[in-house]
């Protein structure tokens, strides 16, 4: 597994990384195996969020694995904070108290990462500062970063908070591609010409963001996996030509074509399956060819102007 450069920051993390969303209402056992693959695979990096499963998801992941400081130091732990019940809420007081409560969840007593997960209506950036101020000066969080954020909100945050925004979480997969599509299709009239997002892609590479993929399998808004998916027919005639060519499944496939773009992101995967982590991870040792990428983009019913 190769490592990613992450702007701004000392972490050295993996360039694939694994999301527990979904892990709530698994057995010990089984959240123990799905970790321990992914630590086996070179992932090193594991996104939370104070939300998944109601706090379950981070309280069953440190039970599983025992959490003690040395295992700790192992892996780098990102969650996030800043949705609740009808809200959103990026107030002082709600970061401060969602972290406390992430990090009693988490077993720990520091997150390498902290995100907004949710850009909150009624935010007041002075508040959000004097939250991550707090935060990193207690030694409580090392880095911080934002999720489902546009340029303008990025912005009017970093007008005050004094630490660098080091990630921006969005969703993106080969079917979900609406901020590559507005950049393909500039000046056109057509539908994937409108920039939805405020150009969020060239943001992030301008200011050295890194953006963090979610729900790489998933179209639609959690609708379904386009994999192996009847309703995809060209697109995984595409993707499962390329993954007979390099020889691994149609996840490495799927993983890799994000893992192409030079933005340098950082996918997050979301399976619960320890044999599809290891078949995901095989795209850190592939590079699609420039023809490749494009093949699979058009295959999703893309094109081009
Ligand atoms: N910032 C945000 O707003 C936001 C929103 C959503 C998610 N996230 C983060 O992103 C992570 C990934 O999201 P996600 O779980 O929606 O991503 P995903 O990896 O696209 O979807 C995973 C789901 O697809 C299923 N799946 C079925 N067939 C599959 C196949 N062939 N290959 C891969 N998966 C298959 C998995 O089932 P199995 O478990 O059986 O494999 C699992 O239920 C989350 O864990 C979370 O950390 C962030």
């Amino acid at each position: 597994m190769k490592k990613i450069k992450i702007a701004n920051c000392d972490l050295d993390a993996s360039e694939i990384s694994l999301g527990c969303m979904r892990i709530a209402e698994m057995t010990k056992q089984d959240i123990a195996t799905l970790i321990h693959t992914a630590l086996d695979e070179g992932i090193n990096f594991f996104d939370h969020a104070d939300v998944y499963g109601g706090g379950q998801s981070e309280a069953r992941f440190s039970e599983a694995l025992d959490m003690t400081p040395r295992v700790r130091e192992t892996m780098i732990l990102q969650t996030k904070c800043g949705i609740r019940k009808g809200a959103f809420d990026f107030s002082k007081a709600h970061i401060l108290e969602a972290v406390e409560g992430s990090l009693q969840r988490l077993r720990t007593d520091y997150l390498d990462v902290l995100l907004l997960h949710r850009p909150d209506a009624l935010v007041e950036p002075e508040e959000v500062a004097e939250a991550f101020t707090t935060l990193h000066d207690s030694g409580k969080v090392k880095y911080f970063g934002v999720s489902n954020q546009n340029p303008m909100q990025i912005e009017l945050l970093t007008k005050f908070v004094k630490q660098p925004i080091i990630f921006n979480q969005l969703q993106l997969s080969i079917t979900n591609t609406g901020m590559i599509d507005a950049g393909i299709n500039v000046n056109m009239e057509n539908d994937p010409s409108i920039n939805r997002d405020g150009s969020i892609l060239d943001y992030c590479r301008l200011k050295d963001i890194t953006i963090q993929p979610w729900s790489p399998f998933q179209f639609g808004f959690f609708e379904g996996v386009f994999l192996d998916n009847d309703q995809f027919p060209i697109l995984n005639q595409k993707i499962d030509a390329l993954a007979a060519t390099y020889g691994v499944t149609n996840s490495a496939i799927a993983i890799a074509w994000l893992l192409r773009h030079p933005a340098h992101m950082q996918p997050i995967l979301g399976t619960t399956n320890p044999g599809r982590v290891r078949d995901s991870s095989k795209a850190s040792g592939i590079w699609l060819t420039r023809e490749e990428w494009y093949e699979i983009y058009l295959a999703a019913g893309n094109k081009l102007p």
